[in-house]
């Protein structure tokens, strides 16, 4: 079927639902259609824990926040972009509390501010370890009441239809039909998220397989700062607990990491122990499972924290791990770092621009330069909503003067329904366990330059696939996750140095001139 509307967005998370948001108000009298994979909610907004960051009160300010950002980013963040974005996060977070969300207060009635990894001070709004949630269903509900959008579950994004450098609009599969739809918009924007499910341990929903990264680059997009994958040091193991995160608020408040005998490690790494950023907190895990043999270490905030605090800050958490018999009031937890954060993605403007005319990337899709190297923490809801905010701004004021123009419909040609799913669900495990065992928390070349050799067979057969069999969700993420796989590894191989989130062991310092890395497809 055909579609035509003046802005397509692709994604519902914080930055979809909050740009559909935004621009409902200033262009009202404009079409919005709103797509997204699977139910509404489902996102990695909606898994969210720990919170937002934002300068709240007179212990902080705007200046701190900057360092902190600037600290963790290891020299690759753009300073500017990191301003406008702090800047603007109590503007933000106050729409949010406009809109429903309930941030947790104290007994005097402010707001309870958490800490986390990196962070000088408290300055985390959060609803209980449940934030993401709070956040996407109260956003759901407003998005909801507008009258001038058209919501589309289901409908995933297969590509973008690009000519001369201008975007006209996607290819989308409706996957209950099984059509492919043409959707023309004089805008499209892409809010679909990271990509960690190219890893096979990550903390992020199945979901989140870099489709808008893949789709971007095939369309001639510049690609960015793809090497900087964070991993998340805590994530739950456990055989049957498919990624979840044990959030990074809780060594906030005082858990402490502890190899299997019990034995607290952290201080030998960073003299903010178990608080230092991300990156070196999830090395030195690597670190001690590597020099152990152990397959996880421990997290433990039972020995510090009574059972009410526990229950009360984390009832997401504490339900979570009892389902696997882990009482985490009495017991410490067992975790171990998993892909959470693509700090790289798209270039693209705080507002969203890109190369492309006509096509917008925002929220963790994006690369606008706030996280360089190494996001901190919960500073990506942060950058979703500002992201999301400029953009709104920036289209309100930039209506392509033209007509919708309609574009060719999907040749199937001669392609016939897949018999074999097992041919898809092989290459998605082995990408993902080559991933994880070659290009994870700490790299070497021979290991990149191995990885990068097998991605290229496996992009001829998932080639060989897409062009001979009906497309389908799962045929499309694999396509879209092994080139934001081979991307990641061509980015990697380029750094010859190790910064932020990068660590390759043949090249462990860090180059005094900082770089970005940029990939664009050959023409
Ligand atoms: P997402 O929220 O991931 O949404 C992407 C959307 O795009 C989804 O709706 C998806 O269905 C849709 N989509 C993708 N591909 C397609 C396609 N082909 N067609 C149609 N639709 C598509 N950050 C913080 O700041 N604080 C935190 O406390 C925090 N905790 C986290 C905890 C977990 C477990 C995880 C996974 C992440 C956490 N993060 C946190 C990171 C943060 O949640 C994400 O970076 C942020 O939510 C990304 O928002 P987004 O709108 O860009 O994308
Ligand atoms: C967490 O709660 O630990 C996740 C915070 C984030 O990823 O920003």
């Amino acid at each position: 079927m055909k579609f035509k509307t003046d802005f397509l967005i692709i994604g519902s998370g914080i930055s979809g639902l909050s740009l559909a948001l935004y621009l409902s108000k200033l262009v009202p009298d404009e079409k919005l259609l709103l797509i997204t994979k699977e139910t509404l909610h489902e996102s990695s907004t909606y898994h969210a824990q720990g919170g937002i960051a934002c300068v709240w009160n007179n212990n902080d300010n705007f200046e701190k926040h900057v360092q902190d950002t600037l600290i963790a980013g290891d020299g690759l963040c753009n300073e500017k972009i990191v301003r406008r974005i702090i800047n603007q996060a109590p503007e933000r977070i106050n729409e949010l509390i406009e809109l429903g969300v309930n941030f947790n207060r104290n007994a005097n009635g402010e707001y309870d501010l958490g800490k986390e990894g990196g962070h000088s001070v408290r300055r985390i709004l959060r609803v209980n370890d449940q934030t993401g949630q709070s956040v996407e269903k109260t956003l759901i509900e407003n998005v909801k009441k507008l009258n001038n959008i058209d919501i589309r579950e289901q409908w995933c994004a297969i590509n973008l239809y690009v000519k001369d450098l201008k975007c006209h609009g996607a290819y989308v599969l409706e996957q209950k039909s099984e059509e492919i739809h043409n959707i023309a918009s004089k805008s499209t924007i892409l809010a679909t998220g990271g990509a960690g499910k190219i890893y096979l341990y990550t903390t992020n929903p199945d979901i989140i397989s870099g489709d808008g990264i893949a789709m971007a680059y095939r369309a001639g997009a510049m690609i960015s700062n793809l090497e900087f994958y964070q991993f998340h040091p805590t994530c739950l193991y456990h055989p049957y607990a498919k990624s979840f995160l044990i959030t990074e608020a809780m060594r906030g408040e005082g858990a402490i990491l502890k190899d299997m005998r019990g034995k607290e490690f952290m201080e030998k790494y960073h003299p903010q122990k178990d608080l230092a950023p991300r990156d070196i907190v999830s090395r030195a895990i690597d670190a001690e499972l590597k020099k152990s043999g152990d397959d996880y270490v421990y997290l433990d905030i039972a020995s510090y924290k009574d059972s009410n605090f526990i229950k009360n800050h984390y009832p997401g958490i504490y339900e979570k791990c009892l389902e696997f018999n882990i009482d985490i009031t009495k017991e410490p937890i067992p975790v171990v770092p998993a892909a959470h954060y693509c700090c790289g993605g798209v270039m693209a403007g705080i507002n969203g621009v890109t190369e492309i005319k006509n096509l917008y990337v925002i929220g963790e899709a994006a690369c606008t330069g706030f996280h360089g190297a190494n996001r901190l923490a919960s500073n990506s809801l942060l950058e979703g909503m500002v992201t999301a905010h400029e953009c709104a701004n920036y289209l309100s004021n930039n209506i392509p003067n033209l007509k919708v123009k309609e574009f060719p419909e999907w040749e199937t040609g001669n392609a016939v329904p897949s018999t074999e799913a097992v041919i898809i669900t092989q290459n998605w495990d082995e990408i993902r366990t080559l991933m994880q065992n070659f290009v994870g928390i700490v790299r070497s070349d021979a290991r990149l330059k191995r990885a990068l050799k097998r991605m290229n067979i496996f992009a001829e057969e998932i080639d060989y696939y897409y062009w001979n069999y009906k497309i389908e969700k799962n045929l499309i993420e694999l396509r879209n996750l092994s080139m934001v796989a081979e991307l990641l590894i061509r980015c990697a191989l380029s750094r010859k140095e190790s910064r932020g989130t990068h660590y390759n062991e043949d090249h462990p310092n860090r180059l005094k001139l900082a770089r970005n890395s940029y990939i664009k497809r050959p023409w």
